[in-house]
């Protein structure tokens, strides 16, 4: 479904939910899907028990050719109850308000390296390399206990996961050799333990009796793509619209206590991960009138839900004095993200250090030429140029 402008929702989703909230639509694969699109029943389907998230199952609405075939021993949004409950678990109180922010003085020092990078290096420069990725990406790092040394050897595996110029094999033969060095680093972890998100799963993991290193390594391997590229396109929407109203922007910047709303209204007014809260029913369902049959695929669209009139006025307004937080950008029920408390502090800090630090941002190239993510599963920028 295009969009008219890149910071709108696709055009369809606010006739779709006012005429037809559950709608049949047909995927790329040519198969029929139902396609849901308003915020009440958006939250009464997340909680459905009688959808799951299996991705290995048959009826399952996948948008990516392939990802069937992935190993996906580990992934924790590919589960159902009661194991994903017993994972989730294990994993939860890493990512709490209070958890997340002991890791603000290392995400500051991270964010204040970049942009002193960022203000020694040439100009224009892309944002998405200078800033946008390597930030998640070393954040990510410092939360799994990757030693430095094996930081570039990381780093380098990540970078062409979410490479556009990389092949389809390139981008496989990375998330392999991704694998086997988390596989590797599990291993050490449970001889050696240390004081990181890592260690910690792994003694919790032997406790329970489930000591498994491909598991673990797989947890690892989806807590890094679920918190790296959602992240960095974040970074890059919200800079480049900003950066395109100054009125907004002059706002943020003269009363940065603005900031954290702003992030909460960025996040319900982009909501990048439209495409990756889907399901697949296990039995029918009745919603709205229609019946969902047992293995009918279903995409629950957080876009068209979080631009719903019922519950923000004048949707298509940015406004950071909003309360936004009832908007599904990180979805909700049992898989909602287990990262955003992480991502929330990102967001604020990355802003709130670019835009103090340097006032004279711009784009560097008209906006009709930012090449936006509009073929990808995940909405965002592949390049920013900007300059000061
Ligand atoms: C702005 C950034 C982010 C956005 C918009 C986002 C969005 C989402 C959404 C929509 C889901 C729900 C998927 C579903 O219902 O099937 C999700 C789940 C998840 N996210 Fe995030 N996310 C972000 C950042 C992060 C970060 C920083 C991390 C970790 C470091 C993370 C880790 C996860 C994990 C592990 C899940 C699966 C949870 C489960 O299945 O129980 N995310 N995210």
């Amino acid at each position: 479904m295009p969009r008219g402008c890149p910071f709108a929702v696709p055009e369809s989703y606010a006739k779709l939910r006012t005429e037809q909230p559950v709608c049949r639509v047909r995927l790329p694969s040519g198969r029929p899907a139902w396609l849901v699109t308003s915020h009440e029943l958006l939250r009464q389907l997340f909680t459905e028990p009688h959808l799951s998230a299996n991705r290995v199952h048959p009826g399952f609405p996948a948008l990516l050719s392939g990802q069937q075939a992935l190993n996906q021993k580990g992934f924790l949004p590919w589960m159902d109850p009661p194991e994903h409950t017993m994972y989730r678990r294990m994993v939860i109180n890493e990512f709490t308000v209070r958890r997340v922010q002991r890791l603000r003085p290392h995400i500051q020092d991270i964010v204040d390296t970049h942009v002193d990078r960022l203000l020694e290096g040439p100009r224009p420069t892309d944002l998405v390399q200078a800033l946008s990725l390597p930030v998640p990406s070393l954040v990510i790092c410092d939360l799994l206990g990757v030693p430095y040394a094996d930081r570039d050897v990381f780093q380098s595996r990540a970078k062409i996961m979410v490479d556009r110029a990389a092949s389809g094999p390139e981008r496989m033969a990375s998330l392999v050799e991704l694998r086997a060095y988390l596989a590797d680093l599990v291993e050490r972890k449970q001889t050696a333990p240390d004081d990181d998100l890592l260690s910690r799963l792994a003694v919790k993991y032997r406790e329970a009796g489930v000591e498994d290193t491909e598991h673990l390594s797989g947890m690892a391997l989806l807590i890094l793509v679920a918190g790296h590229e959602t992240t960095a396109n974040m970074i890059s929407l919200s800079t480049a619209y900003l950066l395109e109203h100054p009125d907004r922007l002059a706002e943020l910047r003269t009363d940065p206590g603005l900031i954290p709303g702003a992030v909460e209204e960025l996040l319900r007014f982009f909501s990048i991960s439209d495409h990756s809260t889907n399901r697949v029913a296990l039995a029918d369902i009745e919603i709205d009138g229609v019946t969902i049959r047992e293995g009918e695929g279903v995409l629950l669209s957080n876009a068209a839900a979080n631009r719903d009139e019922k519950v923000f006025e004048d949707p298509e307004r940015f406004d950071p004095h909003r309360d936004a937080r009832p908007h599904l950008a990180f979805g909700y029920g049992i898989h909602q993200c287990l990262g955003q408390n992480l991502a929330r502090l990102e967001l604020e800090i990355v802003f709130t250090t670019l835009f103090g630090r340097m006032p004279t941002l711009r784009l560097a190239v008209p906006l009709d030429d930012v090449p936006f993510k509009n073929d990808a599963i995940m909405y965002g920028i592949h390049e920013l140029p900007v300059t000061w």
